[in-house]
C-alpha cells in the first residue's frame, strides 16, 4: 500500500495473505461498525471473524494439489479447499457472485492459476466468529 493506493507485488502474485505478516491490533469497538482490511488487502475483519485471502498459486501450499473439480466446487458452492463437507468460504471472497459463471470460464481461470509462478505460503487459518 502506498499513499496513492495499492501496487501489485509481482513476486507474490495471488499467493494470499503472507504467513509472515502479523496483523496489527485494531480497535474492536470500531470493528463492530466497519469491515477492516489490512494495508495489503490480504486480511479482513468483519462480523464473520477474520479471513485471509487464499494462496491461489500452483505450489503445494496453494492449489498445486487441487483437481479442477475441487476448484469448481470452491467457486460454485463456496466450499473451503473445494472439499465436500468443508466449511463455507468466508467474506470477502465473493463466491456467490462467481457461482453462476459457466464451467468453461471457471476451467479457464483454473488453467491460468495452474500456469502462474508457485509461491510457498501457508495462509493462516481463519478465525470464525463465535468459535
Ligand atoms: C475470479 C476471482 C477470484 C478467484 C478465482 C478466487 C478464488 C478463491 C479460491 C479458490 C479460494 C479458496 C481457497 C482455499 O480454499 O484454500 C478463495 C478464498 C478467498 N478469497 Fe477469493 N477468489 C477470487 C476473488 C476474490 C476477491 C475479489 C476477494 C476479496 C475482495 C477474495 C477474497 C478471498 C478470501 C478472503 C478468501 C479466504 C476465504 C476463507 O478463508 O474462507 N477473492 N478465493
Amino acid at each position: 500500500m502506498t499513499d496513492r493506493g495499492p501496487i501489485p507485488d509481482p513476486n507474490r502474485l495471488l499467493s494470499g495473505h503472507n504467513s509472515n505478516e502479523i496483523l496489527p491490533a485494531y480497535d474492536s469497538e470500531t470493528a463492530k461498525s466497519y469491515v477492516l482490511f489490512n494495508m495489503n488487502s490480504t486480511a479482513a475483519v468483519g462480523p464473520w471473524g477474520i479471513s485471509y485471502s487464499g494462496n491461489l498459486t500452483p505450489d503445494d501450499t496453494g492449489i498445486g494439489t487441487w483437481s479442477e473439480a475441487q476448484f469448481l466446487k470452491a467457486m460454485k458452492e463456496g466450499k473451503y479447499k473445494g472439499l465436500e463437507g468443508s466449511r463455507p468460504l468466508l467474506p470477502p471472497m465473493p463466491w456467490q457472485a462467481y457461482s453462476q459463471m459457466p464451467d468453461e470460464d471457471l476451467k479457464a481461470i483454473f488453467a491460468y492459476l495452474k500456469s502462474i509462478k508457485p509461491v510457498e505460503n501457508i495462509v493462516p487459518a481463519a478465525k470464525i466468529a463465535g468459535m
